[in-house]
């Protein structure tokens, strides 16, 4: 029976077990800071806190972490893989991904996304539900790209940052790293790193 084990047991980890469940794996455990309070995400149980996983690492055929905050899931990541652990990356049967793009180890690309030709995804980031990204994008790690979003062709996105739900990226934009794109932003100029960025700013440009 395939076993797999899930750090981070909110709403993103039952979209994660969902779509790991969808993929046949037969058994499924979270675990979380919040145990032993939390004890229940929807129907799967949680069994420990991350000292817990560590020590029970060995009884899993995957591991994937599944917190909300960028950096975080990707320090854990890493330093899971350090150890041993069987990170693996999990893409929904519904998604869309070209065999000609690549995706890091422990990332997940949920129900009614798109990768298309040439994309590069690095570890541990989510590329949402219905976000697409375009040929030759370029995702770093630890990268969200929220439900909804589109990236145009050639975007690169640094680490760690957030591109929020419904935002929309030009073509070949440059977005640096640690930066939060917020809900329903349109990206028409390249992002420093580290910065916030807000509003959809069209206005007349020709007569
Ligand atoms: C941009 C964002 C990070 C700002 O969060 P924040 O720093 O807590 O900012 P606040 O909520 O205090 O808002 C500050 C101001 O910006 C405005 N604002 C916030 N987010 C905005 C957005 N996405 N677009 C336009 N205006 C926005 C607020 O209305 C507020 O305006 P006011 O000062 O006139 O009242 C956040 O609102 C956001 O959009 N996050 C992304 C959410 C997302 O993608 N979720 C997906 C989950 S899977």
């Amino acid at each position: 029976m395939k076993k797999i084990a899930i750090y981070g047991a909110g709403g993103h980890g039952r979209v994660v077990a969902d779509t790991a469940s969808m993929l046949g794996w037969q058994e499924i455990v979270f675990y979380d800071e919040a145990w032993p309070q939390h004890q229940k995400n929807s129907i799967w149980s949680v069994v420990g806190n991350y000292e817990n996983l560590l020590a029970n690492l060995a009884q899993y055929d995957g591991v994937i972490i599944a917190l909300g905050n960028c950096a975080l899931r990707l320090e854990k990541t890493r330093e899971l893989a350090r150890l041993g652990a069987p990170i693996i990356s999990l893409v929904h049967p519904k998604a869309f991904v070209s065999s000609i793009s690549t995706i890091g180890q422990g990332s997940v690309v949920f129900a009614g996304a798109v990768i298309n030709i040439e994309a590069k995804v690095g570890e541990a980031s989510i590329i949402n539900t219905g976000a697409t990204v375009d040929h030759d994008c370029v995702i770093a790690s630890g990268v969200h790209i929220c439900p909804g979003a589109n990236l145009s062709g050639g975007v690169e996105v640094g680490e760690s940052s957030w591109v929020g739900v419904g935002s929309c990226v030009h073509q070949g934009i440059k977005i640096g790293a640690n930066v939060m794109i917020g809900a329903g932003a349109v990206i028409v100029k390249d992002v420093p790193n580290g910065v916030t960025m807000i509003s959809v700013a069209a206005s007349q440009i020709n007569s």
